[in-house]
């Protein structure tokens, strides 16, 4: 049904008959949003805002978030998450990708990603704060979006603050790279 002009689907809440189960999961299949436009670069970032309040950085103070969206249309988000022998430490983006491939994903669309340091609050203390630069992605996690991605369509969207974002695809950000293919 329409609902301010949004399709949604409610059949698999009146019945549970296997047809219209069927039928509500074949719907939802074809509303499954493969293209990145302004709205869905939107919905990331602000996933990817929320998880960065959740970053776990207290030797950096650089606090990221990462908002994956899959080809099927899933999110899964991650922070940065530090150690204190400090090479444990997993970025914001990788997070986001094993948690996705841990749940079985293998396919991927987009990722957004939200990273500035903290804020020095009016104590002189630190708050992670309002996101004032863009992070650009680290070269271990490009190489891990190309073990999963098309470097010709996967989007990498970077927030630069609240409002404003820039995009770029794999293939720009690591060309000529090593992969699977050549082993
Ligand atoms: N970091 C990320 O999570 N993603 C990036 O794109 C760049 C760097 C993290 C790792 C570390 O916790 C902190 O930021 C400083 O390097």
């Amino acid at each position: 049904i329409k609902f301010f002009n949004r399709e949604i689907c409610v059949c698999a809440h009146l019945t549970q008959t296997r047809h219209a189960q069927k039928a509500c999961a074949e719907m939802r299949g074809s509303m499954e949003q493969t293209q990145i436009d302004d709205a869905l670069c939107r919905r990331l970032i602000a996933a990817a805002l929320e998880a960065r309040k959740r970053s776990y950085a207290p030797y950096s103070h650089y606090h990221v978030g990462a908002a994956l969206w899959t080809q099927s249309g899933k999110l899964y988000t991650g922070c940065n998450i530090e150690n204190a022998a400090y090479t444990p430490t997993n970025c914001a983006e990788r997070t986001a990708f094993f948690t996705a491939v841990a749940a079985g994903e293998r396919q991927f669309l987009a990722i957004a990603i939200a990273g500035s340091p903290a804020e020095i609050d009016e104590n002189g203390g630190r708050k992670i704060g309002k996101l004032t630069q863009a992070a650009w992605p680290c070269g271990v996690c490009r190489q891990v979006m190309a073990e999963f991605c098309d470097p010709e369509n996967f989007q990498i969207i970077l927030a630069e603050s609240e409002e404003k974002y820039k995009t770029f695809l794999l293939k720009e950000l690591l060309p000529l790279s090593f992969g699977g293919n050549l082993l």
